[in-house]
């Protein structure tokens, strides 16, 4: 199974908001095989490397030197954060350090218990299993997981009706990393099982700049740091977003200017590419507009406002609003998401004189 080309918010795509790289560019699948590619060739592969998150990689460095000093394998980790920060590259980062195999699946593709038992029979000792989207395994696999997890021993059931016999089967030991957009959807009995729990934050514009820059080099591209910073600016925090907006922009100059990257080429390629001074795409904009133009600016349900915009709920949950909150345009209240003043500014609206339009919002939990 092609795990890397996972598709994930396909039924998303409305027929109205055509799949354009300009539209799309904050979209968390891995489109092609193109893309997929591209972020393969373009991702760190030693903690080292990998820019930002100093909190995160702080605590997994001391884990990473413990584990490997004692000879053990190291304890579970559950990465979680928005969309393209780097969850998958982070686990393929500690398979690395341990100098140890790596496999990856993910919770849509763990459909029945014989998978699961495969491949937890056929770990090697002390290798990394990631399991991508865990929030979206099965229970019945969620619970065998627990005893693999926590005494490296599977119940296999042989046989059927009254002559079934649970069979107990030990697995080598383990490091199990597991990836999350929705840690808020994980059973508590299965947040448990993990030691390390380690949270992906947006990046600032300097991280960013260091990440166009890097893989700059990396692809070939001559780019000057104020061309970087344009293009980190506009990324919404995010490295997989500065990645791909890096590549439209090698387009544009080299097909329309001189070939390398500076500011006004990179201020011209974004213009073109519908990527305002926030990052937003299309729907970004169109997401404020509807809160603000067809509810007054909100509070209005998550549900109201996903068919309203042809989108899933998932998507617009998990792709757009952190972002949007962290920059402080939306806000989420128990009665719905409100559009905020700054939200009103940036798309040249007057704001209303509402008790409900929200100066600061409170922060994603
Ligand atoms: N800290 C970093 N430094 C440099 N590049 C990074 C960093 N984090 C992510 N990237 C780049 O961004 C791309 C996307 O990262 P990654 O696939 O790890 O995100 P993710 O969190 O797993 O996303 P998703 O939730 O959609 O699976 C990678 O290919 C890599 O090139
Ligand atoms: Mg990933």
């Amino acid at each position: 199974m092609d795990f890397l080309n996972k598709r994930r918010f396909d039924g998303s795509r409305s027929a109205k908001s055509a799949d354009t790289d300009a539209e799309r560019l904050v979209s968390a699948s891995v489109r092609g095989s193109e893309d997929a590619e591209f972020e393969l060739k373009l991702r760190p592969v030693r903690l080292g490397e990998f820019i930002g998150q100093s909190k995160a990689k702080e605590q997994l460095a001391i884990a990473l030197e413990a584990a490997k000093n004692r000879g053990e394998a190291l304890d579970h980790v559950l990465l979680f954060g928005p969309p393209g920060l780097g969850k998958t590259t982070l686990a393929t980062i500690i398979a690395n350090e341990l100098n140890v195999g790596f496999q990856q699946t993910s919770g849509p593709a763990l459909q029945i218990q014989g998978d699961l038992t495969a491949i937890l029979t056929n770990l090697r000792e002390r290798q990394v299993l990631f399991l991508d989207e865990i929030h979206r395994l099965q229970p019945v696999l969620e619970e065998k997981l627990y005893t693999a997890l926590e005494d490296y021993k599977l119940d296999i059931i042989i046989g059927q009706g009254p002559a079934a016999r649970t069979h107990v089967m030990e697995i080598r030991p383990f490091t199990f990393v597991a990836a999350t957009t929705r840690p808020g959807l994980l059973s508590s009995p299965l947040r448990s099982r993990f030691v390390i729990l380690l949270r992906l934050e947006f990046y600032t514009d300097d991280e960013l700049r260091f990440i166009v820059e890097r893989s700059s080099e990396v692809l070939g591209i001559s780019i000057d740091t104020d061309g970087a910073a344009e293009i980190a600016m506009r990324s919404r925090g995010t490295p997989r977003i500065a990645n791909r907006l890096l590549r439209r922009v090698r387009d544009y100059a080299q097909v329309r200017a001189h070939g390398s990257i500076d500011l006004p080429t990179a201020k011209a390629a974004l213009e073109i590419l519908e990527v305002d001074a926030h990052g937003f795409d299309e729907l970004d904009r169109r997401l404020l507009r509807t809160i603000i133009e067809k509810y007054d600016g909100g509070p209005v349900g998550l549900n109201t406002l996903a068919a309203v915009l042809g989108e899933e709920e998932d998507a617009l949950e998990e792709v757009y609003e952190p972002f949007l909150m962290q920059i402080g345009f939306l806000n989420r209240t128990p009665r719905g998401r409100v559009a905020t003043r700054l939200a009103y500014e940036h798309l040249g609206l007057a704001p209303p004189t509402k008790a409900h339009v929200y100066e600061r919002p409170t922060l994603f939990p």
